[in-house]
């Protein structure tokens, strides 16, 4: 019965809720993540490229990927504030994009979804990605 007990407990802990992220905005980004992840995965193409390794990278530059011309012709880096103007209105920043979606209208939500990509860049997922490569 004690053992049971104990065994239970251990099954609470084990399963007890953490957070994947300590700030609450990189928290609530992620949920804000999820209007993206029609499209997108971290570590993986899907109908749009992957996400890891995005900061500092340029715009339309995943191999393999088939992106549209106005995104490999836009010469953007993306950064905090070149994702910002994008995420805002995506086919206005780049005239052509494949990216069928309206934007990120509130700024809160844009500025907590960025802070929870530049987070999951330094997750594993991504991480074991970039050893890979
Ligand atoms: C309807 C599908 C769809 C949704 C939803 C979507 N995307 Fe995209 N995204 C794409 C496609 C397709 C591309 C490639 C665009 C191109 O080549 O013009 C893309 C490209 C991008 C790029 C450029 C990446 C690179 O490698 O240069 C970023 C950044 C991006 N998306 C972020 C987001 C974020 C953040 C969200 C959520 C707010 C989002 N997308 C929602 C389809 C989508």
């Amino acid at each position: 019965m004690k053992l049971c007990r104990l065994f239970a407990a251990g099954t609470l802990s084990i399963c007890a809720a953490v957070p994947a992220f300590a700030m609450p905005g990189v928290e609530h980004g992620e949920q804000v993540y999820a209007r993206c992840q029609a499209c997108h995965a971290l570590s993986y193409d899907r109908v749009g490229p992957r996400h890891c390794g995005l900061f500092g990278r340029t715009a339309g530059s995943v191999p393999g990927f088939v992106y549209s011309p106005g995104m490999k012709n836009s010469h953007i880096v993306w950064n905090g504030k070149t994702l910002d103007r994008f995420l805002a209105d995506p086919s206005k920043t780049v005239p052509g994009t494949l990216m069928t979606y309206d934007g990120v209208s509130d700024a809160r939500d844009r500025a907590d979804l960025i802070a929870y990509l530049e987070e999951a860049d330094k997750t594993p997922e991504c991480t074991a990605l970039k050893a890979k490569h």
